[in-house]
């Protein structure tokens, strides 16, 4: 297993691309299912995640090439398999987005039931839901979901949850309706900036899609999609956490091709905590003025703050001058990282539904272990800013969605290596 060995207290500074998004890509190529011939994402990020997705797709009959410029070629060339197996399945959640596009095109999926999940509860009721609405049948069988409909027919669904909109439930119902007869309305849908992008694909195939990005879409069922040629929007979660790294170590980084519109609420944050960010025309620019400020941060369904960037935001308050509270709306439990950033000097105590980060003058570099992807992040974060060593062990979380990560960060002059054991 590889970790990464840090050598912190250096502030980063310079330039660093932001990659495709991971979030809008496995959508994207899930869609892929629907269209008749060949379609070609690009912008995607060389990543595990997707090459789960492209393995499971192999397996749905879809050919899928990737070239060296991060461009997914991909074409249905059998639409026999129904099946997303459980080997598959089991290492990566975001696999029920094939669930939509294979009832609407092939009238049947059989999807392994998604597991337990370490950042907190995820369950798929929202997803079944909509396709049952749409007119799905569903049943468990021997751990997986059969969803099953001869034809779909459009309707009205309210999507929301009781911690707001469901984001990959919205894929999975947007999806589905795109060949369904009639009009479907999703009310309360997600309104992240993946789904918008996810609802251009679709438009771009052919299908009639009104009210992406807001919480009202409406679909017009159409009778087939074709293959196009769409490029995914930049990764918000890994700008935002580029501006965290420098927020925490006192560098200057330009996030280029960071899209500021995508990050409303992380900007209006960091300013909160005193943390200059500049708008430029290629990207955004953190230029931290001393130690950050104190800020009390909740995440929300987007616009609000990301739940994504809520570990990377606590590393950032666990050196700022003062206390700060964080919550998380969206997955109320994801606070795996808060005992790991504890070990490096940090204090952070569980306060009911929220943290409080009293925040220190210095981390102190330790061993440490990651739990989750986003977790991982904030203790690269953590391990930058830190006087000292950090090992940061199962740094494998990090590879599911953070591309190059190591050597991105090495060119913004930070002392940091993967080894392996
Ligand atoms: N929820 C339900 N029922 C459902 C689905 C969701 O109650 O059927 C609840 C969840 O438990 C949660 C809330 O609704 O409390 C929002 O979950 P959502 O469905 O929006 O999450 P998701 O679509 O499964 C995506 C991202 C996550 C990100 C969340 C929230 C992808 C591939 N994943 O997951 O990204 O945290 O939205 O923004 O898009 C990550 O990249 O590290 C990551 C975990």
């Amino acid at each position: 297993m590889d970790r990464f060995v840090i050598e912190g207290g250096t502030p980063l500074s310079g330039e660093v691309e932001v990659g495709g998004s991971k979030n809008a890509s496995l959508p994207a190529l899930a869609a892929c299912l629907l269209a008749e011939g060949e379609s070609s994402i690009g912008n995607v990020p060389f990543l595990k995640d997707v090459e789960t997705l492209r393995r499971i797709l192999e397996q749905l009959g879809m050919k899928a090439r990737r070239d060296s410029e991060g461009r997914i070629t991909c074409r249905v060339e059998d639409e026999e398999p129904v099946t997303a197996p459980y080997e598959l399945v089991k290492t990566m959640r975001a696999s029920i987005c094939v669930l939509g596009p294979l009832v609407a095109k092939r009238g049947r999926a059989r999807v392994s039931q998604p597991g337990g999940c370490v950042i907190g509860p995820r369950p798929i009721d929202l997803h079944l839901k909509g396709l049952v609405a749409l007119g799905a049948e569903i049943r468990v069988e021997k751990g997986y979901i059969v969803a099953e409909a001869d034809r779909l027919v459009g309707t009205r669904i309210y999507l929301g949850g009781p911690n707001g909109p469901t984001v990959l439930g919205t894929a999975t119902t947007m999806t589905a309706a795109t060949l369904a007869d009639g009009e479907t309305v999703i009310e309360h849908a997600a309104c992240e900036p993946e789904i918008e992008d996810l609802a251009e694909l679709l438009v771009k195939m052919g299908a009639s899609i009104e009210g992406a990005g807001t919480h009202r879409i409406r679909v017009r069922g159409v009778r087939t999609l074709r293959g196009v040629r769409h490029d995914v929007i930049p990764d918000r979660i890994e700008a935002a956490t580029f501006l965290m790294a420098g927020a925490a170590t006192g560098g200057e980084i330009l996030a280029r091709g960071a899209v500021a519109d995508h990050l409303d609420a992380v900007l209006d944050g960091l300013r909160a905590a005193a943390v200059n960010i500049i708008e430029e025309p290629n990207g955004l620019r953190v230029r931290p003025d001393g130690r950050p400020g104190p800020v009390d941060v909740t995440t929300m369904p987007y616009p609000g703050f990301p739940t994504d960037v809520q570990a990377q935001m606590t590393a950032v308050l666990a050196v700022a001058d003062c206390e700060s509270t964080v919550t998380d709306k969206v997955f109320p439990d994801r606070f795996m990282h808060t005992d790991e950033l504890n070990r490096m000097g940090a204090k952070i105590a569980r306060e009911g539904a929220s943290i409080r980060v009293h925040g220190v003058e210095a981390l102190e570099g330790a061993e440490v272990q990651a739990s989750d992807l986003r977790a991982s992040a904030a203790l690269v974060i953590a391990g930058l800013a830190a006087r000292g060593e950090t090992t940061i062990h199962r740094i494998y979380h990090l590879d599911r969605g953070y591309e190059k990560l190591e050597w991105k960060l090495q060119r913004l002059g930070a002392d940091i290596r993967r080894e392996s054991d």
